[in-house]
């Protein structure tokens, strides 16, 4: 048979099952009575986040068997899962199935890094491996639904929820939010082991003023445009199946009822297909916003603004029936919510199977299998920064006589979990002291002390840790946040470490013994004086249940760091915010104090860490760059040679910059990126093709403009480290294009021997 008659075959093919699946769906709709439709748009908790399932009683079965629920969060396990389901196949009038929702950000049981950490390995094929795991565990467990990928920019470490997300830019944090919607969903939701990703929180959330988890965001739009909705444009191209709207206002106007980008930019722009779910209350809190009058005004409005769901407020369950009846709501835009969330429960194939995820043999065999252990392993060493290395103290010899490793995080079971830890266990976990044992000779002596526990200064845990290192050969020195220092409701005023870690850092360092950091914290932290005057630093985030193999494979050389900053580190709390992508001012910041410029009169003008460093156990030596335009792409290629003694990896990172156009342009922006391993002495030549349609930008009326003129090319190994330059020349405009239509732009990037 030929290709085309193939093609055609295929086209033929699935628009009868399109026509079919919407016959079904509208035939099921035409049976629904109204309170049944208005079930479907309710989602019920089903538990609190640490207590899955405790919150179902024999009245939420009820409201189940008579149609009124048409999905849960916060439940898990094939068994209960079954149970819950039959009620609704079995007991309700037209037996729809329930839709089961989790917060599986970064793992369901075998917790991997947080997605802050993970951004760092800068590797989106691991990631994706990371969370095909995920889905696979977690649909073992009857769950159908992730609350993830969360694909919020954040510029501001403040912001606790900055440990669920990708970092600080666009372009990085687009690459990991397709990679983790391709890795929950895979290509057919209809697999079952298939996990539907929500991306969320759209949008604009982690510009929250302040920092402040739930604050109001006041940006341009040309920002949300340009900064903000990328990598929501990105999970939508990817195909993901839902979409949950923010709790905070957005320039005044709250998420849940903003219309133009919810009716206009995500459905009429981008095609979007899937359905909408308020954030948890979010509904209900449009009165706390001072937007609506009452809780029917919220259900009206939001539900026309187009959020499909209604994650626990029950305001459309209580509200819609009146307002259809009155004729203030008409009844197809229930209807369509209706409709669009069928289409996904028909997607997963559940009203051919209700409880295809439901089977506990098959839960039994698939969590925490050996290899998905191992895996944990391996994208935790991928996830690790090599901030510091003076005098190449670091990696550690495995003889060593005497080591001392000192702080409380070091034995903490429960912080390599970081935020949203699924249903991971603190058994699973590995902790930083137990893989430092592991990996060290049988003839190192390992003496571990806590020095300062959090909140905790008591001289005498001061005075034996001290001891211990005194008589140590090297320290490390684990320091950082627990892991409930940071997630949701945990902004913090001040990122500097800890008062206690700090006191405690203190005194070690002044024994001016070798002394490797080992850094664990869910945000990027001010520590301007431990940088200073530690040796080493190693920045981990929180790695999962595998955290302790893989900082000692790092610590010990049995891995070489290659990961990279995907945000930014302040010198202190006052920089913020601070960002590598910012416009170039009339004064740009100047060391010279004697100039009046764009800086701060007490700090130096750079970041301590900027976004895309890290650093390796080898070197990398950059040359021979070439740029040629061929038709609306660049071609950019250059060689990279590993000039060390051991085989890494290294990140290239592509930046540009339009030098001049009708509105001020980031003096960079990360456009490509591609990561290579190189042995020692190898050579490979990188190569890019840039499409030029994606050089555009936004004006402040939201029109797309890509100028004809000069575009600086960079070619770095982090942002604040560019190794090759060239200029290139757009010598016609090219502006006009449908952005909408362009999407996200993965630009294409391979390397040649
Ligand atoms: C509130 C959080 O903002 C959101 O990210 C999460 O998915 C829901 N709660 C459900 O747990």
């Amino acid at each position: 048979m030929s290709r085309y008659v193939l093609f055609v075959f295929f086209i033929v093919f699935s628009s009868c099952q399109k026509n079919e699946k919407d016959t079904f769906i509208n035939s099921l709709i035409e049976k629904m009575t109204l309170e049944e439709k208005i079930g479907q748009l309710t989602q019920l908790p089903g538990g609190r986040r640490d207590s899955p399932n405790s919150r179902i009683s024999e009245q939420t079965k009820n409201l189940i068997r008579s149609g009124k629920v048409g999905s849960f969060l916060h439940v898990m396990g094939a068994e209960f899962l079954k149970e819950l389901q039959s009620c609704a196949v079995k007991e309700s009038r037209l037996g729809i199935p329930l839709i089961f929702a989790m917060d599986n950000l970064h793992g369901f049981r075998t917790i991997f890094p947080v997605p802050l950490a993970w951004a760092s390995s800068w590797d989106p094929e691991a990631v994706k491996k990371a969370t095909r795991i995920a889905a696979e565990e977690a649909t073992s467990a009857g769950l159908h639904w992730t609350f993830a990928p969360m694909v919020d920019i954040a510029r501001d470490p403040r912001w606790g929820r900055i440990v669920e997300g990708a970092g600080e830019d666009p372009y990085l944090g687009s690459v990991m939010a397709s990679a983790e919607v391709e890795g929950f969903q895979t290509d057919d939701l209809g697999r079952e082991n298939s996990l539907v990703a929500c991306a969320k929180h759209y949008v604009g959330y982690g510009a929250a003023i302040g920092g402040r988890d739930y604050n109001s965001v006041d940006v341009s739009l040309s920002t949300i445009y340009e900064i903000y909705l990328p990598p929501f444009h990105a999970a939508v191209n990817a195909g993901v199946g839902t979409i949950m709207s923010g709790f905070h206002d957005l320039n005044g106007i709250p998420m849940s009822v903003y219309d133009e980008l919810l009716n206009g930019v995500l459905r009429y722009n981008w095609g979007f297909r899937g359905f909408v779910v308020s954030d948890w209350n979010a509904i209900q809190e449009l009165l706390n916003h001072g937007v609506v009058l009452n809780r029917s005004e919220a259900a009206k409005k939001a539900l026309e603004a187009g959020v499909d769901m209604d994650m626990t407020s029950m305001v459309y369950q209580s509200e819609l029936p009146d307002l259809i009846q009155n004729g203030k709501v008409v009844e197809k835009l229930v209807d369509r919510a209706v409709r669009r969330i069928l289409s996904i429960k028909y997607d997963l194939g559940l009203f051919d199977d209700p409880y295809r995820y439901c089977n506990p043999v098959r839960e039994k065999n698939t969590i925490l299998k050996e290899e998905f252990l191992s895996y944990a392993r391996n994208i935790a060493r991928k996830s690790i920064v090599l901030l510091k290395n003076e005098k190449n103290l670091l990696p550690f010899k495995k003889t060593m006589g005497n080591l001392a490793v000192i702080g409380r995080l070091a034995t903490d079971r429960r912080s390599p979990m970081g935020a949203w830890k699924g249903f991971g266990k603190e058994e699973d976990v590995i902790t930083v002291l137990e893989g430092i044992k592991k990996t060290v000779s049988k003839s190192t002596r390992v003496s571990f002390a806590e020095g300062y526990s959090f909140n905790d200064k008591d001289p005498m845990l001061l005075r034996e840790t001290l001891r211990i290192a005194e008589q140590s050969d090297a320290v490390i020195l684990v320091l950082g946040e627990h892991s409930d220092m940071s997630g949701e409701a945990r902004s913090r005023s001040d990122i500097a470490l800890p008062d206690e870690q700090e006191l405690l850092a203190d005194a070690v360092l002044a024994l001016n013994k070798p002394v490797a950091v080992v850094l664990m914290n869910g945000r990027p932290l001010a520590i301007d004086g431990i940088a200073e005057k530690a040796c080493a630093i190693l920045e981990t985030w929180y790695l999962g249940v595998r955290m302790g193999d893989a900082v000692a494979d790092v610590l010990f050389g049995d891995y070489n760091p290659g990961g990279k900053l995907p945000v930014t580190f302040p010198r202190s709390t006052g920089q913020i915010p601070v960002y590598y992508n910012h416009y170039n001012t009339g004064r740009p910041a100047s060391e010279d104090l004697n100039k009046d410029s764009a800086r701060y009169f007490d700090l130096p003008i750079q970041p301590l860490y900027a976004f895309g460093y890290g650093l390796s156990y080898t070197e990398f030596k950059y040359g021979d760059l070439e740029t040629v335009i061929n038709g609306d792409t660049a071609f950019i290629s250059l060689k990279i040679r590993n000039e060390g003694a051991c085989s890494g990896e290294e990140v290239v990172q592509l930046y540009v910059r339009d030098l001049v156009a009708r509105k001020s342009r980031p003096i960079k922006a990360l456009k490509g990126f591609m990561k290579l391993n190189l042995n020692p002495g190898e050579t490979k030549t990188a190569k890019f093709a840039l499409p030029l349609n994606i050089l555009g930008y936004y004006d402040n009326y939201l029109l797309y403009w890509v100028e004809k003129g000069a575009y600086k090319i960079m070619i770095g190994s982090s942002s604040d480290d560019i190794r090759l330059e060239s200029t290139i020349m757009l010598e016609k405009d090219l502006s006009g294009i449908d952005q909408n239509k362009l999407g996200f732009t993965r630009v294409a990037a391979y390397a040649d021997e």
